[in-house]
């Protein structure tokens, strides 16, 4: 690494950190659930908005739900760091708000430089990135992009109900303004997102480095099977009469571990599952579950979704049960701006590697030049409480985004 030691005892990432720590925590699973206009996220905003007036930035919120803090006035060359502040449902702290921490941080750090950027800077809050509460990552990014459909966006509810229409409405937000932004991406001429790595790619390309660059992030996607059967008693009804959608839906969970070992490369994960209406001595009526794939290549990644779709119709066919497949999203492979990321590379000599986590760079990246910088996670762990950074690889972190800033604002 060329980048300059840290401050020995990183005070001020610290006292940065601890503003967050309470802020959202899951009582039941642990970890913190925040997600896109909750009391957490909202709580959230606040605070990145204080911090950023503390700092002298200009504020602002856009027709999206996404926050945006200015050095400077808005412009076509703008460099733009930042991330997101919601989380999975008991997720780990740092999974988004590192970056939105380190952004701030960084202009920190580049005012104690006495750096004068000659491009604008600007650190980006984007709405719901993990898609935790509406269904659907990167909502906000994705609108201001145009990557969803506003109407669409607009009807996407959560669990209770609650449309993402009426959430923004409550948290002030006018959901009538909310699509594509064609002025506000035009005001990110570049885009580096710094995120806590989340698995153990970093370590393995070298076990001494503490931030890494990325090259690409895999094709990802999201669907939701609905399994109907017929809801029954569970002391009396025998096998033969039975219409049990969990069947079913068992066999698309072992489908999704068994049909990876024949796309190599690939991962499917049934995380969540929802029997309907969920008691012990019920037969489900039926049951949604949600399948989570990813590949390098967006068509292995369907081939093996449909693959595990058949499991789940012959098993359905079978049980009496009907089958609906959604896909609620789906990313294609995106490669991270190669000029930048050669240029980031030769200016922190560090390892480049890919991502199978989504992002909001990879909805930026096709519009914008797009960079992103990953710091050590020693538990190998993400998207759950124990994901872990300690603070001076943190700290190495804002200092190699301040390194980037600085270089990219010459
Ligand atoms: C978000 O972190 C995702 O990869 O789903
Ligand atoms: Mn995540
Ligand atoms: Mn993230």
């Amino acid at each position: 690494m060329k980048f300059g030691l840290p401050p020995a005892d990183g005070t001020r990432f610290r006292s940065a950190w601890a503003d967050l720590a309470g802020v959202g925590r899951d009582h039941r699973w642990g970890g913190y659930s925040r997600h896109g206009f909750d009391d957490a996220d909202v709580q959230l905003r606040q605070w990145f908005t204080e911090q950023a007036t503390r700092r002298g930035l200009d504020v602002e919120n856009d027709r999206n739900g996404n926050v945006w803090a200015w050095w400077g006035e808005p412009g076509p060359d703008s460099v733009v760091t930042g991330s997101h502040l919601d989380s999975v449902p008991g997720g780990g702290a740092f999974d988004g708000p590192l970056g939105v921490i380190s952004g701030l941080l960084a202009i920190d750090e580049l005012k104690l430089r006495g750096v004068t950027p000659a491009r604008p800077v600007a650190v980006a809050c984007f709405l719901e990135e993990e898609g935790g509460r509406f269904g659907l990552p990167c909502l906000g990014s994705r609108l201001m992009t145009g990557t969803v459909d506003p109407d669409h966006a607009r009807r996407l509810h959560d669990p209770d109900g609650v449309s993402l229409a009426d959430a923004a409405k409550r948290s002030g937000l006018d959901p009538s303004g909310m699509g594509p932004d064609p002025a506000r991406l035009a005001s990110v001429g570049t885009f580096v997102e710094l995120h806590i790595e989340q698995g153990r790619l970093l370590t393995a390309a070298d076990p001494a480095a503490v931030v890494g660059i990325g090259s690409e992030i895999v094709a990802h996607g999201r669907w939701r099977i609905t399994v109907t059967g017929q809801g029954n008693h569970a002391g009396t009804t025998r096998w033969t009469d039975r219409h049990d959608p969990m069947i079913p839906a068992a066999a698309g969970v072992l489908a999704a571990r068994r049909e990876i070992a024949n796309f190599p490369g690939a991962v499917a994960t049934v995380g969540r599952i929802h029997p309907i209406p969920g008691g012990t001595n019920v037969i489900a009526s039926s049951v949604q579950f949600w399948l989570d794939a990813r590949h390098e290549s967006a068509v292995v990644t369907a081939t093996l979704v449909d693959a595990i779709v058949s499991a789940v119709r012959q098993e359905a066919a079978a049980e009496g049960c009907a089958v609906v497949v959604q896909r609620e999203s789906m990313s294609d492979r995106v490669v991270l701006d190669a000029g930048l990321g050669l240029q980031l590379s030769a200016l922190l000599d560090v390892p480049v590697i890919p991502t199978g986590a989504g992002h909001d760079a990879g909805i930026l990246a096709p519009h914008v030049p797009t960079a992103m910088l990953f710091v050590r996670n020693n538990s190998g762990i993400s998207h759950a409480p124990e994901e872990h950074a300690d603070v001076a690889d943190c700290v190495i972190g804002v200092d190699a985004l301040a390194d980037v800033l600085e270089e990219l604002v010459k």
